[in-house]
């Protein structure tokens, strides 16, 4: 073809191809951008298809048709246990301060260890209360108040004595019944080396034990002031008294601290902390250490097996002080 030598002209056809091969870019751009948008639907799809992502074992919840085919929640109306509290005989000697016919109307020792640790008895009867035949003191457990001092604290009679003879009137009676069994069973005599140690009296017993061995020896043996069941003036410490007093380690291998050990219990005492029960009670074993309960109490917690007072009443050990 004779190209024109008119300089418009050429310019014109120029511009004209110009104007072409953007058209052309357009396009293909156009295409690319279609081609892209088919590859991600056609990707998203065959994901989806596949259950990518989500748990297959899952399974669809199914749902009621209606609200009214969801069943209704079923109550049972439990009625509470009656509180021995409500007994007129537990109330009457409750207020009355009788412990051992608070203890025979709640049915018996078996009973009214049921009903304190079922939580029946709570109204009226407190492990704390250190008036109480079932107070329990332990490691865990101070005396409240800290310097109690038991009320009808008489002269044991009937034993021999070596430090304090002094015990709760109920506690001095059982005893002196128990040491009269004893010397008529030929088994032996016990005496009585500790009774009613009040706290300024712990004070120096059981700093006199720390300046002998430590605090961490004391503490296994020797219980801080305010922790001692001594205190409550219904715990007491024997010695075999056969031929002239022994110690208080001749007692547990003694005949008469194994008739103790054996029948205590009929006159309402318990051994409070017997061998291999540290871990309970944070204390070494001490045959001597007799705890007065009163007879029901001491029946039951002789009768059930048991071994410590924390067991008996279902509470925590207290092998070590708090903090
Ligand atoms: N010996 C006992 C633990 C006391 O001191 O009370
Ligand atoms: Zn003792």
């Amino acid at each position: 073809m004779i190209r024109s030598a008119d300089p418009a002209a050429a310019s014109t056809r120029r511009a004209a191809r110009v104007a072409s091969v953007r058209v052309r870019r357009r396009r293909i751009v156009a295409l690319f951008a279609v081609v892209a948008v088919v590859i991600i639907a056609v990707a998203i799809a065959t994901t989806r298809g596949s259950g990518g992502g989500s748990d297959p074992s899952a399974v669809e919840p199914e749902w009621p048709a209606s609200v009214d085919a969801i069943p209704a929640p079923q109550f049972t109306t439990v009625a509470a246990a009656p509180s021995i509290c409500d007994d007129p005989a537990v109330a009457a000697a409750v207020a009355a301060g009788d412990d051992e016919a608070v203890v025979i109307a709640a049915g018996g020792g078996a009973a009214f260890r049921e009903a304190v640790v079922s939580g029946t008895a709570s109204a009226c009867v407190s492990l704390s209360d250190p008036a109480r035949r079932w107070v329990v003191v332990n490691k865990q457990r101070p005396l409240d108040p800290l310097d109690y001092v038991p009320g009808n604290l008489v002269r044991v009679q009937g034993l021999q004595t070596m430090n304090s003879g002094i015990l709760r009137q109920d506690a001095a009676e059982a005893l002196q019944a128990m040491a009269s069994a004893i010397d008529q069973s030929g088994v032996g005599a016990i005496g009585q080396l500790s009774g009613y140690r009040s706290y300024d009296v712990q004070v120096t017993t059981y700093a006199e034990n720390v300046a002998r061995g430590g605090q961490a020896e004391a503490d296994i043996s020797s219980a801080r002031p305010g922790f001692s069941e001594h205190q409550l003036g219904i715990t007491m410490d024997l010695m075999p008294c056969a031929n002239g007093c022994g110690t208080l380690d001749d007692f547990g291998a003694s005949p008469e601290g194994q008739w103790v050990a054996e029948n205590s219990w009929q006159f309402g005492f318990v051994v409070r902390y017997e061998e291999g029960y540290t871990v309970i009670t944070g204390y070494e074993a001490e045959p001597w250490h007799l705890r007065y309960l009163g007879p029901e109490l001491a029946r039951a917690y002789h009768d059930g097996g048991w071994h410590t007072l924390e067991e008996f009443f279902n509470l925590p050990a207290a092998p070590g002080y708090p903090g």
